[in-house]
């Protein structure tokens, strides 16, 4: 396993380790990563000492340098420091079990073998011996190794006492599944099932934080499906669980909006990394269940779903504590804007139409656009190439029209201070009737977005108010 330590951090942990009499170990993702040549292998490096691991930590940095900085977690017995790209964290080995009630673990000292057991799956269990005399060796007693091989997520304990210890490790079961492509071990899977109620202990934040990383990983369906099944989703996400499920009536189904939602996920995945993006791909019909009717013309049908569900986002945000900020209107105006480049795939449709998406979307068209694409799941691959063939149109008269009129980042041509100065008049109610009426003429196409069309449109919209011009 020397093929591991490639970092000079280990070669100088090694001596330290020497110096203290102490065993020393690498363990955890960094080794799974590195095993698993994954990228992300070498970012965080977590260092197991049997004895204390803030000595350790401080004794190293020293080594390094006096300019290190290290943080201690006295409570955790725990200390780190980075070291160039990568985070390196100390413990001490413990055995450690958690109360029910909450996830502030008790903590003594332990052997190796007893901090691999308290770890929450044999691929994360795994452990490389620092020591001079055994440099390179690599520890593997639930036989990790063998795990990685066949794709599997296993707890090394029974999986009841490993999810009881910590509810999270659930989520993250799911969420390396997702990662990894691998699949949960079937006894893992039942311990899932029976546990799942106990999320409610863990904060929102570390829910969120597992989520996001399924939403980012290659296909976000493996990781939400399973959340689904094993009763984690309806825990912390009621609305989406909703989702699920298909009604007939007179012979008549709508599709499972659960997993066209999925679908819309994987699509999206495909063509963009953007969190937010995969947000709104979520989120995009979480308001289908809200708005669902049933019609004898029509059939089903989920009349303002769009407006409706970019309302639903920010209690969601609020609860899931994702952040209340640029983001979250951004993800509400793309869940709202959700139906409006299929309406301008009609043939008669107008360029002020046109206009007005281009202003209401402004920078965030060519998201919308991708979220649009991703969002046609038909099975007809003849549907499908049609539906693709009309986006490319819209995309292109938003391309012709954008040249033109330059509406993304529409800044009013005509200014609150320039109706006050041409009318000589004080700030009040016609200063924006007049700002309005100039940005709907040139959103309907009436005038050009241009200063000088404007600056006339403002004298005749003013005068029609009964103000007059200053001389
Ligand atoms: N760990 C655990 N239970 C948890 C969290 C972490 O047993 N709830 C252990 C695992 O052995 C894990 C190590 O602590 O490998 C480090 O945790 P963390 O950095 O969160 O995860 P990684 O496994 O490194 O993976 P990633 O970086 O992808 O989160």
């Amino acid at each position: 396993m020397k093929k591991c330590l490639y970092n000079k951090i280990f070669g100088i942990i090694s001596d330290v380790a020497e110096e203290l009499e102490v065993d020393v170990y690498v363990i955890g993702g960094f080794v799974r990563d590195c095993i698993l040549e994954r990228k992300s292998a070498g970012k965080d490096i977590d260092i197991v000492v049997i004895g204390n691991g803030i000595t350790m930590a401080k004794t190293v940095a020293g080594r390094i340098s006096r300019k290190i900085k290290v943080n201690i977690f006295k409570n955790f017995g725990t200390a780190m420091f980075r070291y160039k790209e990568a985070e390196i964290e100390f413990v001490g080995a413990r055995k450690e079990s958690y109360k029910s009630a909450s996830r502030k673990p008790s903590v003594e000292a332990g052997s190796l073998r007893d901090d691999q057991e308290r770890r929450d799956f044999t691929i994360n269990a795994l452990a490389i011996s620092l020591n001079r005399k055994t440099y390179g060796k690599f520890l593997d007693p639930f036989d990790g190794v063998s795990d990685l091989e066949k794709k599997v997520i296993r707890t090394p304990l029974d999986p009841v006492k490993t999810f009881s210890d910590d509810p999270l490790r659930m989520m993250r079961a799911i969420r390396f599944a997702c990662q990894l492509d691998f699949k949960i071990e079937a006894k893992t899977l039942k311990g899932i099932k029976s546990n799942a109620y106990r999320l409610k202990i863990v904060s929102p934040e570390r829910i969120t934080a597992e989520l996001n990383k399924i939403l980012l990983s290659d296909r976000p369906s493996v990781g939400l499906n399973i959340l689904y099944d094993t009763g984690l989703l309806e825990q912390f996400f009621p609305e989406l669980h909703e989702l699920k499920g298909i009604d007939t009536k007179d012979n008549r189904a709508h599709k499972d909006n659960f997993d066209h939602t999925l679908q819309v996920l994987d699509n999206l995945a495909q063509n963009s990394d953007s969190l937010y993006l995969r947000w709104a791909a979520l989120l995009h019909d979480i308001a289908k269940p809200a708005t669902k009717k049933y019609d004898e013309k029509v059939g089903w049908t989920f009349h303002g779903h769009e407006y409706i569900g970019s309302k639903m986002i920010p209690d969601i945000f609020k609860r899931l504590r994702l952040p209340l900020n640029e983001n979250m209107k951004y993800v509400k105006k793309l869940v709202a804007l959700h139906l409006r480049p299929i309406s301008l795939t009609q043939d008669e449709v107008t360029d002020s139409a046109i206009r007005r998406l281009l202003f209401e979307a402004g920078d965030d068209i060519e998201d919308l656009m991708l979220l649009c694409e991703a969002d046609i799941t038909s099975k007809n691959i003849r549907k499908v190439q049609r539906h693709l063939d009309n986006f490319a149109l819209v995309r292109l008269k938003l391309k012709e029209i954008e040249e033109r009129d330059h509406l993304r980042n529409f800044q009013p041509p005509v200014s609150g201070e320039d109706i006050i100065e041409a009318f000589g008049i004080k700030p009040g109610r016609n200063i924006g009737i007049i700002k309005e009426y100039i940005k709907e003429s040139i959103l309907d196409g009436i005038i050009p977005n241009e200063r000088k069309e404007a600056l006339d449109l403002m004298y005749r919209k003013g005068e029609e108010l009964g103000l007059r011009r200053k001389s």
